[in-house]
């Protein structure tokens, strides 16, 4: 497939390239079933059931389409109990796509996530990383380490248009390998692009810096690999330098300064479960080999079935085509652009694999204790049955010391595409409602648990509104801090 340069074409729009052959229709709801619907999930999306969802924008993990080309491969899966051919097939794809020379099948990136923590962290180590994510960072203090946040400032403010950032600051990593030395510092966790900064990308420039750096103090570099194909088109459309080189030896460049990468194949991978560890070091790969058998499978399986193996390794192909990571990150660009347009306040620029509403600027009369991304999701949700996502406090969970809320900068709203499932028409649906609530948001109340599971809480978490039962509150009731009006 030929690759134009980066530059977007003038007055060429592009389209989505490839066509529809199987379809899976959508149950419609009525605002009355919503209301019941997300009461009984207590306000979480996360607990509302898929049928009751109209458009399900709660995440791009696991919920793209795959093509026909990957369902061939299905049938081709090769279910030996040990060395599956298809494992075969996915370590060489690996091997040239990334660029890592030993590569662990796990059943999804959190497994990968936990083999690395649990041989690379000790107790008392510090994990530097580019901004949190959630379950990274919990198998990283489930191993005794600390997450550090050594992203720069411009990722913790929503309106800042910098066009890279996820970058590290150099400055605020120096600091911590200054205060606690390197020998505390097993790794940096180096994410591509930032999920929890809304899909933010890191620069070249900045990958290498930071490689540099890390390796002059003998620290490591993973990647999270999880969305490196999106931070890839991020570089050649927004770096002069990159505008003529291909996604295929941009992502290879990203891998070749670090060490390895833990991947969730559920997102760029184009398949619904599934991941891997890749690392270079053979001692390191031979300890990941002796745990992924005890946690995940045998290490030429690792939780996966041979025909999902199969499917990731086609679909790893197909997602480093120019045309599909542009046609991908255009439609949340479209998503975002609209809203823009409408005055919705929006993380800017608008990320890779979805929109993300600034709760706390959409919401100002909602404290940040109340939740008000969370509440704003379930407000979404009522009024056209889209589902979108917390990603703020009720995310943040508690301080692993302190036993506090973390009240993070960014409280947002996230609107995940899943790869090559909606059209165009759904995303202009889902621009309409959201502004339809921006003109309706004094309607819109606080939320408070009723019930907070340990660990990462924002999967189960239930809440009931701050005022009345209701999350989206009809014309005529009261405003949210009014008194209400007596008779007498
Ligand atoms: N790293 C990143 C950056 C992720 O976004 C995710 C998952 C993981 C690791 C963990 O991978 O789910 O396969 O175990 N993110 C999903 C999301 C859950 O909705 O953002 P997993």
């Amino acid at each position: 497939m030929s690759e134009p340069d980066g530059k977007q074409p003038s007055r060429r729009s592009w389209a989505e390239p490839y066509k529809i052959k199987v379809v899976e229709p959508l149950k419609m709801t009525t605002p009355e079933q919503r209301r019941r619907a997300i009461a009984e999930a207590g306000f979480n999306t996360f607990l509302l059931r898929s049928e009751d969802v109209y458009i399900d924008l709660l995440t791009d993990s696991g919920t793209g389409a795959m093509s026909d080309n990957q369902w061939a491969g299905m049938m081709l899966g090769d279910e030996a109990y040990a060395g599956s051919r298809n494992f075969y097939n996915l370590e060489a794809t690996v091997r040239e796509y990334y660029g890592f020379r030993h590569v662990i099948p796990t059943h999804q990136g959190r497994g990968a996530e936990h083999i690395l923590s649990q041989i690379a962290v000790h107790d008392g180590d510090f994990v530097p990383g580019n901004m949190y994510f959630t379950t990274t960072r919990l198998h990283q203090e489930l191993a005794g380490g600390q997450f550090v946040d050594v992203v720069i400032d411009e990722a913790h403010d929503p309106e800042n248009e910098h066009p890279f950032k996820g970058n590290v600051d150099l400055d605020k990593l120096k600091r911590l390998i200054d205060k606690v030395g390197a020998k505390r510092i097993p790794y940096f966790c180096l994410h591509t692009t930032v999920n929890m900064g809304g899909g933010q990308p890191v620069s070249m420039d900045n990958i290498r810096e930071t490689s540099h750096l890390c390796h002059n103090h003998g620290i490591r570099v993973f990647l999270d690999a999880t969305r490196a194909v999106e931070n890839a088109y991020f570089i050649k459309v927004r770096d002069a330098a990159f505008h003529d080189v291909s996604i295929v030896a941009i992502l290879l460049q990203i891998c070749s300064f670090a060490d390895g990468c833990t991947m969730s194949g559920k997102k760029d991978c184009l398949v619904n479960i599934g991941g891997f560890l890749a690392l270079n070091d053979d001692d390191l790969a031979d300890e990941a080999r002796n745990m992924v058998v005890i946690y995940e499978g045998l290490h030429t399986y690792g939780g996966m079935a041979g025909r999902d193996m199969e499917a990731m390794a086609r679909g790893i192909v197909e997602s480093v085509q120019f045309d599909h990571v542009r046609a991908r990150v255009g439609q949340v660009e479209y998503l975002g652009e609209r809203l823009i347009q409408a005055g919705v306040p929006v993380m800017r620029p608008v990320g890779g694999h979805g929109v993300f509403v600034d709760a706390k600027a959409f919401l100002p009369h909602v404290p940040q204790s109340q939740f008000p991304a969370q509440a704003l999701a379930a407000a979404l949700y009522v009024d056209s049955g889209v589902r979108g996502m917390e990603r703020g406090a009720v995310s943040a969970g508690r301080d692993a010391i302190t036993g506090e809320n973390r009240l993070p900068k960014l409280e947002l709203v996230r609107l995940t595409l899943p790869r090559r499932v909606y059209t165009q028409a759904h995303m202009d649906v889902t621009a309409e409602s959201i502004v339809d609530l921006w003109d309706k948001r004094d309607r819109i109340c606080g939320l408070e648990f009723t019930y907070e599971p340990k660990y990462l809480r924002f999967f189960r978490a239930r809440f009931k509104p701050t005022i009345g039962a209701e999350i989206l509150r009809d014309q005529d009731a009261p405003t949210p801090g009014a008194q209400p009006s007596t008779t007498r």
